[in-house]
């Protein structure tokens, strides 16, 4: 198949990679960081979750977050919601999307949202009723569909079966989540050659976690089964509270400065990028995950440095 010659790339580092942060992340930064990006380009940005702060501590400020942007016109601000007290908050807080999500794996699914995978289709099927009278969004998230921490090996079965149930709770889009990192392009396109055959190409998306170094190798196998939609994190923060051991989203440096090598569009700035992922890095005080972002810093820095 030809690749796709745009693509749409979804900024998730407020969200999927702040969660982690053992540290609060002051609102205000969280704000600068999602105002910065929305700048640069991103039509789409993670902005939030509404989940329990008992279980995220670093997402507790969400309401907060999203009344402080400064909302860009056409962009999409998405935020997690597990319940229909979550969904109460992204609705107050004037949300443009919702993230369900849920999992390919019975044990990550006790781990994460504390209930089956039955039970979460149960829980989120009043929310998304609501949230499509209230016309909001709504994208469905399968984590663990290229492995599990608990489980392992994740069948493909398992995969398109909650694809298909998402589906019928009318998600206008679904991420394939590799959540720890695991899968490799094998694998990669194994899933999406199978659940292409029960939801829509152009709606599905790639969330890659990069701990085993696959993510833009996952990334190439996708854009081969004609996937457009990818999910990545400036400078690659992140991880998952509920997956010891993961590491960030692939970073949005990297995955740019793939796509401009191989001309596909994205509408997005990379130098500007690089810049946002100094700044969070700065910020947090973490070492930039990103190879592309630290490359590009060190050769702007030596450029600025005079020849003695
Ligand atoms: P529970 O303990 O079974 O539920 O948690 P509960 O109803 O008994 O509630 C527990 C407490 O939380 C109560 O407070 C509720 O009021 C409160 P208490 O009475 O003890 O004071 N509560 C809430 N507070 C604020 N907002 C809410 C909310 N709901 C309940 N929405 C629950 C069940 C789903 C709430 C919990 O398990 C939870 O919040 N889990 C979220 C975990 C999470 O955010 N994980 C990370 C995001 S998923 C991810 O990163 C994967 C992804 O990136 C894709 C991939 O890579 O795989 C998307
Ligand atoms: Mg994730």
């Amino acid at each position: 198949m030809a690749l796709p010659q745009s693509v749409k790339i979804v900024e998730v580092g407020p969200r999927d990679g702040l969660q982690n942060e053992k540290e609060f992340v002051p609102t205000r930064i969280k704000i600068d960081l999602i105002d910065r990006l929305s700048a640069a380009g991103f039509r789409n940005v993670e902005s939030a979750s509404f989940v329990s702060p008992k279980w995220v501590p670093q997402m507790a400020d969400g309401a907060d977050v999203m009344a402080g942007i400064a909302r860009r016109p056409g962009t999409i601000y998405s935020v997690l919601t597990p319940n229909l007290r979550g969904l109460e908050g992204a609705l107050a807080a004037q949300a443009d999307e919702i993230v369900i999500f849920g999992a390919a794996s019975e044990a990550f699914s006790q781990k994460n949202i504390n209930c089956s995978i039955a039970e979460s289709i149960a829980r989120f099927e009043p929310v998304t009723q609501t949230a499509k009278a209230a016309g909001l969004r709504i994208r469905g998230s399968v984590s663990c569909s290229l492995g599990c921490p608990y489980q392992g090996e994740v069948p493909v079965a398992s995969v398109v079966d909650v694809v298909e149930r998402f589906a019928a709770l009318g998600c206008d889009e679904i991420d394939i989540a590799d959540t720890i990192g695991v899968g490799t392009p094998k694998r990669t396109r194994e899933v999406f050659e199978a659940v292409t055959k029960v939801f829509p190409r152009e709606r599905l998306s790639g969330h890659f976690h990069d701990t085993y170094g696959q993510a833009l190798a996952n990334i190439y196998a996708a854009l081969n089964e004609g996937i457009e939609i990818y999910h990545a994190s400036v400078a690659g923060l992140g991880g998952c509270p509920y997956a010891k051991g993961a590491t960030g989203n692939v970073a949005t440096e990297d995955v740019l400065y793939l796509m401009n090598g191989l001309g596909i569009e994205t509408g997005i700035d990379l130098a500007q990028v690089v810049a946002i992922g100094d700044f969070i890095s700065t910020a947090t005080g973490k070492a930039n995950a990103s190879r592309a972002g630290k490359a590009l810093l060190a050769k702007a820095r030596s450029e600025q440095t005079p020849c003695v």
